[in-house]
């Protein structure tokens, strides 16, 4: 089986590389000359656990090619995956496609045989009719069968989740096109994972209703934890009771300074778009919206109020600032919206990242940037994780508290216990763990 992927970011460039350890051959086609070198040099251009390694012993048996040759990978390819971006547009806040159709554009005058053209991109329902519709008026004489493929995978965890997903959704209407992907996804299905086939509509919307519904439960937990706060509850204990019965489910009920990410954020604006414009608007995910902005506003103002009501002239120490541990992404990261707002108030942010400063530089100008949590403590008035990086979870907080100016620990993750900050002295203020000071 001959893949073409088309895009290497963090899903095309996984996806990629876990079906070349299949065995398949995949050539991977990407726009971007940067990305591409740094590729053909054998080195991801993405923080990703494993990624390197996995790209490293397929590319070394000629499984996995790197190229900007699309001509030849598209002619060549069973099956084309179109895995580039789908940005929150802006003005509308709808899902941008122009990625999605030039590629599709582009990729059209190479086909060549049967090919199975597929979007693991997240697209709005109709994507898959439109692109079909774009293909024949650009070449009727083409035999090309269009699916829906929608990925699940998490950064930080993308080649466990590739690998072991809870399904594979495919959205087809076509046998032959169903034949392709049931042998393309053989290994995983060997394994245990369920291979579904559905309706090409129902897999787009199926991707936006489960993204949708995980930062539902994510808001949901965070209103929980305000309201443990309000009356000397913890949240901790409380999504840990709720957790345990199976129809919720313990996963994506951890408290926090609200999603972020490429995904979830634009995922529900493009839902709330698509459902007004059928008619059918979706009120409980638009309160979502709502409610997770307004909740990284609150967090920047916990951290004022920690720091004793106001941070002017103060030193704020922020630890982690991409939207999730174990990726170097910044996109929709609530630093990004933290940071800004305590330096408009007055503090001077200094800030350490394990992965993030690359992509962070540019976006978060006038912090200071450290190389651990020890140096970013040096002479703060309060200390704030943001990211729960694990080497943040065993901080030596005697060698913290002797290099802050003051005693303040603001922990948006909850990854510290409370008794032991408090022992040394230092005030803690978590979230949703008792009532708030
Ligand atoms: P990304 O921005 O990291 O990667 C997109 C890549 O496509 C870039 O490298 C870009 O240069 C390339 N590209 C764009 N147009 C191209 C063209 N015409 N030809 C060749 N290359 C082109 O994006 P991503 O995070 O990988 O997301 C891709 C899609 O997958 C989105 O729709 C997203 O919603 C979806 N998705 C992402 C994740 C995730 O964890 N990031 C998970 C599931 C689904
Ligand atoms: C998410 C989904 O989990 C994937 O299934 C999906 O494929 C992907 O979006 C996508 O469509 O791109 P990802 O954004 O990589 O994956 O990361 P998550 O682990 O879902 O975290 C998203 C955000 O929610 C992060 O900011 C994280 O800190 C936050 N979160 C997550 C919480 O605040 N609490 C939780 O309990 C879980």
């Amino acid at each position: 089986m001959k893949i073409c992927m088309i895009g290497a970011g963090y899903v095309g460039l996984v996806s990629a590389a876990c079906f070349s350890d299949f065995g398949w051959t995949v050539t991977c086609v990407d726009k971007d000359p940067n990305r591409l070198a740094s590729l053909k040099a054998g080195k991801s251009p993405i923080y990703e656990p494993g990624l390197e390694a996995l790209m490293e012993r397929n590319v070394r048996v000629g499984r996995l090619v790197f190229t900007d040759d699309l001509k030849t990978a598209v002619a060549n390819a069973d099956i084309v995956f179109l895995a580039v971006g789908t940005p929150m547009r802006r003005g509308d806040g709808y899902a941008d496609l122009s990625y999605v159709f030039s590629a599709v554009e582009e990729a059209a005058q190479y086909l060549d045989g049967f090919t199975v053209i597929t979007t693991k991109s997240t697209v709005p329902v109709g994507t898959s009719r439109e692109i079909e519709r774009r293909l024949k008026a650009k070449r009727p004489d083409a035999d090309v069968a269009v699916c829906s493929n929608p990925e699940f995978l998490r950064e930080g965890s993308a080649i466990q989740d590739f690998t072991h997903p809870d399904r594979v959704l495919v959205g087809t209407d076509d046998l032959r096109a169903r034949d392709v992907m049931e042998r393309l996804y053989k290994p995983l299905a060997l394994r245990g994972s369920p291979v579904m086939f559905v309706e090409r509509e129902s897999a787009e919307l199926a991707k936006y209703a489960a993204n949708a519904f995980l930062a539902l439960k994510i808001s949901f937990i965070n209103e929980i934890a305000d309201v443990c706060e309000a009356v000397g509850a913890d949240v901790q204990e409380v999504a840990s009771a709720i957790g345990r019965d199976r129809r919720i489910g313990d996963k994506f009920l951890h408290p926090g300074p609200g999603y972020g990410g490429s995904c979830f954020p634009k995922d529900v604006s493009a839902l709330i778009r698509t459902a007004r414009e059928a008619r059918s608007p979706v009120s409980i995910i638009e309160q979502v919206e709502r409610v997770n902005h307004e909740r990284k506003l609150a967090m920047a103002v916990r951290i004022e109020t920690a720091a004793g009501g106001s941070v002017r002239d103060k030193t704020i120490a922020i630890l982690g600032v991409t939207f999730k541990p174990n990726t170097d992404d910044m996109r929709d990261a609530p630093s990004l919206l933290i940071v800004p707002m305590l330096q408009e108030r007055g503090a001077t942010v200094r800030v350490c990242d394990p992965q993030g400063r690359p992509q962070a530089e540019p976006m978060l100008p006038g912090v200071v940037w450290c190389e651990n949590a020890e140096d970013a403590a040096a002479g703060a008035d309060a200390l704030v994780i943001v990211t729960e990086w694990n080497e943040f979870r065993a901080l030596d907080l005697e060698a913290i508290k002797s290099r802050m100016a003051g005693s303040t620990i603001v922990d948006l993750r909850n990854v510290l216990d409370p008794a032991t900050v408090r022992d040394l002295g230092i005030a803690y203020t978590g979230v949703g763990r008792g009532r708030s000071p």
